[in-house]
Parts: structure tokens; C-alpha cells; sequence
């Protein structure tokens, strides 16, 4: 009996673990996790989560250029927000792109 439920336990949490490997796309953890630590929900929707102070990722994604994404976090007047934050050149070359071509996933 008990033997039963450890084994549909173990088979249960198997496929849970194994479904994100299973997955076609490109893993985009990294880029969520930056999106998270930088705040930029604050202000940006992300699938439904996050502020409308300005547009949504899916409205950048269908209406800005990988290049205008990259300048537009890499702002050297610093006024990415109205103004209200910083820009976001703090961020690694490599953070960057990640940034960039997950919310432009079009080259
Ligand atoms: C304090 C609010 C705020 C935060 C936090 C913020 N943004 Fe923005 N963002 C804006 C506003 C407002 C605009 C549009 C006006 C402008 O260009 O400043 C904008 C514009 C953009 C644009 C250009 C597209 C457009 O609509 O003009 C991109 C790309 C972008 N943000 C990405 C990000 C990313 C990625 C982060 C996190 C690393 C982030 N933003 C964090 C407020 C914010």
C-alpha cells in the first residue's frame, strides 16, 4: 500500500521535473529572472503580471526593433520611465542581450 503511493509519488514528480527539458522552446529562465530583479514589471506587463505605467512586453515585442529595445535599456540620458529610473547599463553586455532577445525574439 504504502509502497503504491511512494511509487506514484516518484513517477508524479518525475514528470514534473522532466517537463521543462521536454519543452521545444529556448529556455528563457534567465531573462524572466532578470525582468523580476530589475523591477521592470513595476511598470511592464509580462504576460498578464506586472503595471501599466507603460506598454506591455507584447505590445514592445510587436512594435520595437531588437536595436530600439537595446537603446531604450542602454538610454545614455537616463531617462527610460518618464524619467523615473535610471537606465539599465549597470547590466552585463550579456544580461542585456538576454533582455533584448527575449523580449524581441524576431532578429
Ligand atoms: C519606473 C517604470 C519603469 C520600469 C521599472 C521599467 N520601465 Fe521600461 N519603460 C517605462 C516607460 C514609462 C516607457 C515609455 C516611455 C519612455 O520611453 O520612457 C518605457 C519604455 C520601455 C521600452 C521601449 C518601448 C516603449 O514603449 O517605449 C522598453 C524596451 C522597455 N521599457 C523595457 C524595460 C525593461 C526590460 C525593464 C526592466 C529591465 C524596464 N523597461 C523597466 C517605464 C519603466
Amino acid at each position: 500500500m504504502d509502497r503504491t503511493r511512494l511509487l506514484i509519488a516518484v513517477v508524479l514528480l518525475s514528470t514534473l521535473t522532466a517537463l521543462p527539458a521536454n519543452s521545444e522552446e529556448a529556455d528563457d529562465g534567465p531573462a524572466r529572472k532578470l525582468i523580476n530583479s530589475q523591477g521592470c514589471k513595476a511598470c511592464h506587463t509580462l504576460e498578464g503580471d506586472g503595471g501599466n505605467v507603460a506598454d506591455s512586453f507584447a505590445e514592445i515585442r510587436a512594435n520595437f526593433s531588437r536595436a530600439e529595445i537595446r537603446l531604450k535599456l542602454v538610454n545614455t540620458s537616463g531617462k527610460h520611465g518618464k524619467s523615473m529610473i535610471p537606465d539599465f547599463s549597470h547590466l552585463s553586455q550579456e544580461e542585456l542581450e538576454t533582455l533584448v532577445s527575449f523580449i524581441q525574439p524576431e532578429p
